[in-house]
């Protein structure tokens, strides 16, 4: 596609994360972007976008009419929670065309109770649950449902709100603490308590329009803080995509079993989900199943997907935004394969540690480096949140991709600097 000047799009981004710096990174490479906007943003992501300043993203009236003066053509909103909080239907209204589901459509991700029923509602492969607000009702079916379980509060909990328990005890204090809000606060009031299901677990992302949607490449989340899956969970330590753990067989069943229900359903229930499904899978001995629905792109996935991308993300984004088709489901066209390491704080994921110079960014390195957690103080560039970078690599196989960002690793330092050297560790020998 060409596009003159006076059609160049001018585009907002929310978000200030790696998935953010990720989809920054990509949007700037289209030849339709005309100027990208980021609101917060952060200082990785300058040579791709300007940061808007004195505005809230939490403040939709500021919002919507610093688009109308700008105006903006494209809202692309990165996090959950301003489209769980109803930004989407906002802009709409003021006629803003924005990426990202309606607060109806975004109850998949801002209410797993809701998510669960309409999962049941609808004949889609999930794991066995109940939901509760009674802690005795809870505490005694878990007791006598006779599978492991997990436990989940029902609204967005900052990624921290399913806990498997480790026993008997561990899961009745768990179900107190959620139930009584001092847990999750008002997220963990509800309850879902699902069966534990087993099996390798994979990140889908669905370019959706309402009917049909342009898949991105599976990928796997590393999600545990420390090797061999151990530790506390974390927002993710590692991503790497494809994964060959996700043939082509099960990409046709979680296409026909999961995806298209998903969107027919939420089309016969008045709401078409417009905006990015992410398919949170579990591949069990019966086939995949979902273990949930986020409304966005993932993090730290994105970084590894995106840079495999051959087609233009703002044009599909644009068009789905404005109320137009993807045409027929089908795959993106990608190219090889990328992994993305992530490097945290001293002390994450229970806290986090602020102001420690980053050394090791300046030259060429041999991988993308997403800023997640970063400041600049005095002209440092300094740590300033749990996950601070991801360096992400893509070359034709998924050994050399991993070779790439960890060569890319080695050149950073900064005090107290945690990551994981197995991302992607069993998969690349199997791909090598
Ligand atoms: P979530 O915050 O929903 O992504 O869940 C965090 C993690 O908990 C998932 O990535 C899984 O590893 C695990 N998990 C969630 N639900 C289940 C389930 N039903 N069975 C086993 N593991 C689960
Ligand atoms: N990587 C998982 C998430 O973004 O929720």
């Amino acid at each position: 596609m060409t596009a003159s000047a006076s059609s160049l799009l001018r585009v907002l981004l929310l978000g200030s994360g790696g998935r953010e710096a990720a989809l920054a990174w990509c949007l700037h490479r289209s030849p339709l972007l005309g100027k990208l906007h980021v609101l917060p943003g952060n200082p990785g992501m300058s040579p791709w976008a300007e940061a808007v300043p004195g505005l809230a993203m939490g403040d939709q009236e500021a919002l919507v009419s610093w688009c109308e003066r700008k105006p903006i053509d494209l809202v692309v909103v990165g996090p959950e929670q301003p489209l769980v909080e109803g930004l989407a239907d906002r802009l709409q209204e003021a006629g803003i065309a924005v990426y990202g589901p309606t607060a109806a459509a975004a109850r998949l991700e801002g209410s797993k109770a809701w998510a669960k029923d309409f999962m049941g509602r609808h004949g889609i492969p999930t794991a066995r649950h109940r939901c509760f607000r009674d802690p005795g009702e809870a505490i005694a079916w878990s007791d006598s449902c006779g599978f492991p379980v997990v436990l989940k509060a029902d609204g967005l909990a900052a990624g921290k709100g399913v806990v498997l328990p480790a026993d008997r005890e561990e899961c009745h204090t768990v179900i107190r603490g959620m139930l009584s809000g001092e847990a999750f606060g008002d997220a963990g009031r509800s309850l879902v308590i699902e069966e534990r299901l087993e099996g390798p677990e994979v990140s889908l992302f669905a370019l959706c329009d309402g009917q049909e949607a342009i898949c991105l490449p599976p990928a796997q989340d590393h999600k545990r803080i420390s090797e061999g899956d151990r530790g506390p969970n974390t927002g993710g330590m590692g991503a790497f995509a494809p994964t060959p753990r996700a043939t082509a067989d099960i990409l046709q069943r979680v296409r026909e079993e999961i995806l298209l229900p998903t969107l027919r359903g939420m089309r016969e229930e008045g709401h078409p989900f417009r905006g990015t499904l992410f398919l949170g899978l579990m591949l069990t001995a019966e086939g995949p199943k979902v273990i949930e629905y986020n409304c966005r792109f993932g993090d730290p996935e994105t970084q590894a997907v995106l840079p495999l991308l051959q087609e233009d993300l703002l044009e599909i984004l644009h068009a789905i935004a404005t109320g137009g088709a993807v045409g027929e489901t089908r795959t993106a066209a990608c190219s090889g394969s990328a992994l993305a390491v992530v490097l945290a704080s001293r002390g994450y994921p229970a806290g986090s540690s602020k102001g420690d110079v980053i050394h090791g960014l300046e030259g060429e390195l041999p991988a993308r480096v997403f800023h997640a957690g970063t400041a600049l103080e005095r002209g440092q560039l300094v740590t300033a949140g749990g996950r601070v970078l991801a360096l992400s690599a893509q070359a034709p196989s998924l050994a050399e991709a991993r070779q790439q960002a960890y060569a890319a690793v080695a050149r950073i330092r900064f005090e107290g600097m945690q990551f994981r050297r197995d991302i992607a560790a069993g998969a690349s020998e199997e791909d090598s």
